[in-house]
């Protein structure tokens, strides 16, 4: 059974002007103890508002969330329901979610439940949990200035820990450290979740990173999932266009380097989102359907799903390769059709997907 399962949400703000935007429109997702989903997408597109509505820090304005099969209410005043300890956040930057004034060991302690939350086991659970992340227990009596930030997202992990739980969201945790420590602890992270049979959602605009650990991804869009699946077959074979665009933007072909912080192209208002198909005005393959009706999310393949027009070959091929069916769908009667080299759309790479 899936340890976290949202549906159809919908999560939506009142800007300052009173404008209300959709920061996530009808997305799904779930999630198995043990697995790591990645989810990936530009700045903006709504990765941590969907990310917020999972944990309850926002509430849905439409759909369900579930953790261990309990609804996910939005939290009030009132102390967090303890089924919902086993179901942490972990945030970018572990300096700012972590207490300056306060030990290491005081603060991983604060998350202590059960047996271990009484006095005399809590010193040697904070020490393991220390060495469960690499530290050492002595870590325990320092304070967090005197750590490097790799060392601080450790800590910041180790008390998400205490609590024991089946479920860790992380909202982009290695996008403050340099190179050598993103690598490090995305390897405790993927570690960590066989070891303790521990669920991740692993949030993050840099699709190298989520390659590397994620068994399945989610891409999206401007608020909507437009792809999921098996991360390998994601990779090697994208079937919807921006998903080919943001594997195209890893700078090498092994998926290392930093991906842009935005791909070519205005990413529009989600505040007023283009009609039909929300990628239209930055795709390549557009043809007449697109600016018409918006795709849903559909079964492509096995545990593969895609929200576009496209046609589909007999097995996944990602859209450059599907050329033929795109040059046939686009000689339909489409004025707004054009090169791929206009501005604002994103080229697509030639020589395919690794
Ligand atoms: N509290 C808020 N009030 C109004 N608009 C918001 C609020 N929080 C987020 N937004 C808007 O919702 C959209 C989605 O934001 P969100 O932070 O979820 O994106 P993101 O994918 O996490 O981006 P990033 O990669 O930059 O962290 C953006 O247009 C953002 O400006
Ligand atoms: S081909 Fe059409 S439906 Fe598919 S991503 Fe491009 S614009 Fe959207
Ligand atoms: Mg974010």
């Amino acid at each position: 059974m899936s340890v976290l399962e949202m549906e159809n949400i919908d999560v939506t703000y009142e800007r300052r002007d009173h404008v209300k935007l959709k920061a996530v429109v009808g997305a799904s997702l779930s999630i198995d103890r043990g697995q790591i989903v990645g989810l990936v997408g530009e700045s903006g597109c709504g990765k941590s508002s969907l990310a917020r509505a999972a944990v309850g820090l926002v509430a849905p304005t439409a759909g369900r969330v579930r953790f261990e099969g309990e609804d996910v209410a939005a939290l009030t005043r009132r102390a967090r329901p303890r089924a919902l300890t086993r179901l942490q956040l972990v945030f970018q930057n572990p300096y700012s979610s972590l207490n300056p004034r306060r030990r290491v060991g005081e603060q991983i302690a604060d998350g202590l439940t059960g047996d271990s939350g009484r006095r005399a086991g809590r010193s040697r659970r904070v020490g393991e949990l220390l060495e469960l992340v690499g530290l050492s227990a002595a870590a325990a009596q320092r304070y967090p200035s005197q750590f490097s930030g790799g060392q601080r997202q450790r800590i910041a992990i180790a008390r998400a820990l205490a609590a024991d739980p089946s479920l860790i969201v992380l909202d982009e945790p290695l996008a403050s450290l340099d190179a050598s420590a993103q690598a490090q602890v995305a390897n405790l992270l993927v570690e960590l979740s066989r070891e303790l049979s521990l669920g991740l959602l692993l949030i993050s605009h840099d699709l190298a990173i989520v390659r590397h650990t994620a068994h399945a991804v989610s891409v999206m869009y401007l608020g909507r999932i437009v792809e999921t699946g098996p991360t390998r077959e994601v990779w090697s074979a994208p079937l919807h266009p921006y998903t080919e665009a943001l594997i195209a933007a890893v700078p090498r072909p092994d998926g290392s380097g930093t991906m842009p912080e935005a791909l070519p192209g205005e990413v529009p208002d989600p505040a007023r989102p283009p009609t039909g198909c929300r990628f239209h005005p930055r795709c390549p393959h557009r043809f007449s359907r697109c600016p018409e009706e918006e795709p849903e999310l559909e079964p492509a393949f096995p545990a593969r799903t895609v929200a576009c027009w496209l046609p589909r070959d007999a097995t996944p091929s990602p859209p450059s390769r599907r050329r033929a069916h795109t040059a046939a769908a686009t000689t339909t009667n489409d004025s707004s059709t054009s090169s791929s080299h206009e501005e604002g759309v994103m080229p697509t790479h030639k020589g395919g997907t690794a």
